[in-house]
């Protein structure tokens, strides 16, 4: 598609949600994810190679035949390792305070709804053209991952992106030794900033966006992801918070605990990212989840290599309030060939951000759990 009348979208969007639906951010007490101990490791090799797919993972089928996880498992999946910019890296181990393992497994029981599985069908991508939608708020929480994957602000200096774009499961991939994440800014082809209100117009039309580039400080993942830990349930672990060096100075996105597909307006997620196959362009994309569970949303968004790691956002209404706020509900772990039944099924699959997840998260970017008790 070319350029897209933006605003229309932006409001057949908004207006799809309009109804007698409760869609609201019931903000809940979570669960706190504390330290227990944290040791020194060796340092990483940084050798792996960076793949955008991964196959034979196992799906919400092949995951529902696996006995649920206790509360020690999901304490080990959830302990985490850390890597410095200098190449320190450590370990540490969790442990959870004021949580009900019996409700995590309710959850999905009364909610597991399968949509329509239906095809990939046209390209419904966007192309998002206009600098000022690019530089401003919510497309400007996109950012490029040097690794060649997207991610999305969660802080004046974190950025979520998928475990997958840092790390194989195994080691460190190459490029996340010296790992960069990327700020679409407009700047005058004179490299300076563009003067707002500039009278002359001449100059702004000569304004491109482009990245600004900051290094990475500091790369949390959780434990789940590591091969040998959780295998079959390891997509559930695909992610990662990165620290910047300097803070951004732009907007970001809060998290959000992903609600059940019911939940959704319109059953729809949305995410921008940097699809491989349109270069230099910021792509945005909306539509329907077709199958979850507890961990993970299965959709036919188009999405191409290049997308993974973006931050999944929905919009919903503030408690007590006629706003309407986005939250990131989830990262997009990619394209996958999934294991249904012993057969291999092609799959979006994105990773949602349970309560669980969101205190770990939080706990990432605040250092401290007691800003993280509600979400
Ligand atoms: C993954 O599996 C699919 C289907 O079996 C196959 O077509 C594809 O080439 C495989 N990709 C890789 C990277 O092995
Ligand atoms: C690397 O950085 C971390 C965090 O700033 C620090 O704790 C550690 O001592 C540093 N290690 C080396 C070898 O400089």
């Amino acid at each position: 598609m070319g350029p897209i009348p933006l605003l229309l979208l932006l409001s057949f969007v908004v207006s799809g949600v309009e109804s007698e639906e409760d869609y609201t951010w019931h903000l809940r007490k979570v669960p706190q994810v504390l330290n227990k101990r944290t040791v020194t490791l060796s340092s990483p090799e940084f050798k792996a190679e960076a793949k955008p797919a991964l196959n034979g993972t196992c799906g919400i089928e092949c995951q529902s035949r696996l006995p649920l996880a206790s509360v020690s498992d999901l304490e080990n999946f959830l302990s985490y390792e850390t890597v410095y910019e200098n190449g320190t890296r450590t370990s540490t181990e969790v442990y959870f305070r004021d949580f009900d393992v019996q409700a995590v497994h309710a959850v999905m029981k009364d909610s597991h709804s399968r949509g329509k599985r239906q095809v990939y069908g046209m390209d419904s991508r966007f192309s998002i053209s206009d600098k000022q939608f690019v530089t401003n708020y919510p497309f400007s929480t996109t950012v490029k991952v040097s690794t060649g994957c997207t991610g999305i602000l969660i802080s004046p200096k974190h950025v979520l992106t998928a475990a997958h774009c840092v790390h194989d499961g195994t080691d460190y991939i190459k490029g996340a030794k010296k790992l960069r994440v990327g700020i679409l800014k407009l700047r005058s082809k004179r490299g300076g900033r563009k003067r707002k209100g500039s009278k002359r117009n001449k100059r702004a039309a000569e304004v491109k966006p482009s990245f600004q580039w900051t290094r990475v400080k500091r790369t949390q993942l959780p434990k789940g992801w590591f091969r040998g830990v959780t295998d079959d349930v390891a997509v559930d672990y695909d992610y990662a918070v990165l620290e910047l060096k300097r803070p951004h100075k732009k907007k970001f996105m809060e998290l959000g605990i992903s609600p059940t597909v019911k939940k959704l307006p319109g059953s729809r997620i949305h995410f921008s990212g940097f699809d491989n196959d349109r270069p230099g362009q910021l792509v945005y994309r909306f539509c329907r989840v077709s199958d979850e569970s507890s961990d993970l949303m299965y959709q036919y968004c188009d999405a191409q290599p290049g997308s993974s790691g973006s931050g999944i956002y929905i919009r919903l209404k503030e408690p007590e309030k006629k706003k309407w706020k986005r939250k990131i509900i989830g990262i997009f772990s990619g394209h996958q060939w999934v294991d249904v039944n012993g057969m291999q099924q092609d799959y979006n699959v994105a990773v949602r951000i349970t309560p669980l997840k969101y205190a770990q998260i939080c706990f990432w970017i605040h250092g401290n759990s007691a800003d993280c008790q509600y979400g």
